[in-house]
């Protein structure tokens, strides 16, 4: 069977993360979750205190950073994300960065850097990557194109769950002004704003099970790798 990209965009805290994931594991695919990577960047950032307004310290600060993800030892296996060698997996999901992530991400410097690597991890392709401009940006050739939404108080009540499982405490409010803050951002920076691609299919997941939104996702997949099959 022939392998294809599917790309998975949309607003912050939609379950873009765990539905790509889930869907990664049913195609057999490989999965990437690209938001990841400009997390890992700006805690690199905000533990090295990189100023975003210095081109210079930005453009040296991305020559001492490398990014990896690797399998946990755990069964299931959990995809972790490794900053210059060091698991970084839980520090990269905290408030404090997601307060800066949204302004990290705008820089262009950031953006070429992680785009270059986000499309070598898609040249074979069998990979499910998600994050805010991988139908527009990183792969427009993407087979399968998904924009997911979701009403801002399911979206804050899901990230407030994700958050407690790592044993952070947030109001609903705190959440829900960080979800508006990074979308604004995501949507009206200059370099790659967050908007949906043309040929995407829009998901609106705010009555959707999660079951449900994996399920749609993989019957498009499946249709898309059965055209391209013949
Ligand atoms: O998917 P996430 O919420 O973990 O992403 C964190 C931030 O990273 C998001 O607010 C914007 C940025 N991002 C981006 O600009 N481009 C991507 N492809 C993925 C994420």
């Amino acid at each position: 069977m022939k392998k294809i990209i599917v790309a998975i965009d949309g607003f912050s805290g939609c379950g873009k993360s765990s539905t790509a994931k889930a869907v990664a594991k049913n195609l057999g695919y490989a999965y990437v979750d690209s938001g990841a990577m400009y997390r890992a960047v700006t805690l690199y950032f905000l533990d090295n205190y990189v100023s975003e307004g210095n081109p210079k310290a930005v453009t040296k600060a991305l020559g001492d950073i490398d990014i990896e993800f690797r399998l946990s030892a755990e069964q299931p296996p959990r995809n972790e994300t490794y900053l210059n060698g060091l698991n970084v997996e839980d520090d990269i999901r905290t408030m404090r960065v997601s307060q800066h992530v949204s302004e990290v991400s705008k820089l262009p410097e950031v953006r070429r850097f992680l785009v270059a690597q986000q499309q070598k991890m898609g040249k074979k392709k069998g990979i499910v990557m998600d994050g805010r401009d991988i139908g527009t940006v990183v792969f427009p050739q993407a087979e399968l194109k998904i924009f997911m939404r979701a009403e801002l108080m399911e979206r804050a009540q899901r990230r407030q769950a994700e958050l407690l499982a790592n044993e952070e405490v947030a109001t609903l409010d705190e959440i829900a002004a960080n979800l508006r803050d990074r979308d604004r951002i995501d949507s009206t920076r200059t370099e790659s704003p967050l908007r949906q691609a043309s040929d995407a299919v829009e998901l609106d997941t705010t009555y959707l099970t999660f079951e449900e939104q994996v399920d749609v996702i993989v019957r498009l997949a499946y249709s898309k790798i059965l055209q391209e099959d013949v």
